[in-house]
């Protein structure tokens, strides 16, 4: 069975609810940065499924622990007895968690259901009822973490109404700076825009929670202003708001630091929400916060059957050992100073390319119309087109945005393949060559 085949047989029971369109690909298998589709065909991973296998794909020790695991016991559900695994890996992801103080941690399955833990912890240790987001964020595909969220449409169509109490403030993306705007004056603007529901309908001793992804990920890979993001982090503290950052998608090493939030220095939170990359794709979740926030909940409140099994848990742990022993932190860093020079280049030679951010191998990329400088995700759908034609897996955020997040451990040699490549589909694009046309991605509908 080809590609095609296997897709058709499956949209027969697959609902449209559960895929973003891309590219007609049925993965085989994966190695490292490198994926194979079930004809064969290899390409280079700019994605590592949504930041999640910042490994890479089945890394060696990552499966042996598996496997290992596996063999022992797969599963009994934390809910009622310990495991090793978990019990060492509570330990040592509370270690490294960015925060003062004791800390503790709950586990869960997915992102999602992290950022709707740490809402009830919020709510929980605060008495307070609400919560107040960032325009842009995804947080999740749950209930709790919908309500939190504002990127797509789609996620709230058809479904209200979500969750009462979630009031959502505007992220500072670079692109909502005006051009007779000083950076200091975008900051003042935007953190004046942050302040406005406190000071007209939103008292701010009735709310629990600020909850934040200082970097977006699906927002466009935008950071926050240092500046901007102290502001807020010291409006939260005065008035007893926890301050919650959401690491899910830019943890685990992806921006060259261990969390985010490390990329703005002084900055604590009290609590955090990780998942993806923590077990290099394994389902496994948590929230991690201050231990008397931690403690303000008691059981039930926050158990699922699978959260914390024995074989994501040991995944996890060679995860962080694989990140240490292959010092990925540094090695996001360092390629994702190349990427930038490379990405730099580009700008300068097509019209197309805007604004490009890049914090370790985290990139978003601007696609803009050369005329009129807005968004173009026409251009930017033709260019990961032709890219995935020539056998380089990326796509885009917000349309527009070529989204860069390899697994951290791709090597020099594919990086230079995947910037061929990429310098290819722009050129094809330059010159017109690029027939493509059918509306996919985050940009659909
Ligand atoms: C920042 C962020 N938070 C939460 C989530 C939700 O994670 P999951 O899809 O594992 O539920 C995502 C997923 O893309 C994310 O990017």
């Amino acid at each position: 069975m080809n590609n095609k085949k296997i897709l058709n047989t499956e949209a027969q029971s697959l609902s449209n609810a559960s895929r973003i369109k891309y590219f007609d690909l049925v993965i085989e298998s994966g190695k490292g940065s490198t994926l194979t589709d079930i004809n064969g065909k290899k390409y280079i991973d700019l994605l590592a499924s949504a930041s999640a296998t910042n490994t890479g794909h089945s890394h060696p020790h990552v499966v042996e622990a598996i496997t290992h695991q596996a063999q022992k016991i797969v599963q009994y559900t934390p809910a009622y007895f310990a495991n090793e695994p978990a019990a060492k890996l509570s330990n040592r992801l509370t270690q490294l968690a960015p925060m003062d103080g004791p800390v503790k941690l709950a586990w869960g399955n997915s992102g999602s259901d992290a950022n709707d833990a740490l809402i009830k912890f919020a709510r929980g240790y605060t008495g307070r009822p609400n919560v107040v987001s960032f325009t842009g964020a995804y947080h999740g595909s749950t209930y709790g973490s919908m309500s939190a969220s504002a990127v797509s449409l789609n996620m709230s169509r058809k479904m209200g109404p979500l969750m009462d109490g979630f009031y959502k403030v505007p992220f500072p993306s670079p692109w909502y700076q005006r051009s007779y705007e000083t950076k200091d004056q975008f900051i003042e603007r935007m953190f004046d825009e942050f302040k406005l529901p406190f000071e007209t309908y939103l008292p701010a001793d009735e709310v629990a929670v600020i909850l934040v992804e200082p970097i977006q990920g699906d927002g466009g890979i935008a950071k926050a202003p240092t500046k901007y993001l102290e502001k807020v982090y010291q409006f939260a503290h005065k008035h007893g708001i926890l301050f919650a950052v959401d690491e899910v998608n830019q943890g685990m090493g992806r921006t060259g630091k261990w969390w985010s939030i490390q990329n703005f220095p002084g900055i604590k939170p009290d609590l955090m929400s990780v998942g993806k990359s923590l077990a290099s794709g394994m389902p496994l979740s948590a929230v991690i916060g201050k231990q008397k926030i931690m403690d303000s909940l008691s059981a039930p409140a926050n158990v699922y059957t699978t959260a914390g099994n024995p074989v994501t848990t040991a995944a996890s742990l060679a995860t962080l050992d694989v990140i240490e022993d292959e010092h990925l932190l540094q090695r996001s860093y360092d390629l994702g100073l190349k990427a930038k020079a490379f990405f730099d280049k580009m700008q300068q030679k097509y019209d197309f390319v805007g604004d490009v951010r890049m914090y370790g191998l985290d990139g978003g990329i601007d696609i803009i119309n050369p005329e009129n400088k807005k968004a173009d995700s026409d251009i930017a759908t033709k260019i990961i087109y032709r890219m995935f034609e020539l056998g380089v897996v990326m796509i885009t955020v917000r349309g527009n945005i070529l989204r860069f997040q390899p697994p951290l451990v791709i090597t020099n040699a594919e990086l230079k393949q995947a910037f061929d490549v990429i310098k290819q589909a722009m050129q094809d694009e330059a010159n017109g060559k690029i027939a493509f046309n059918a509306k996919i991605g985050w940009s659909a509908d």
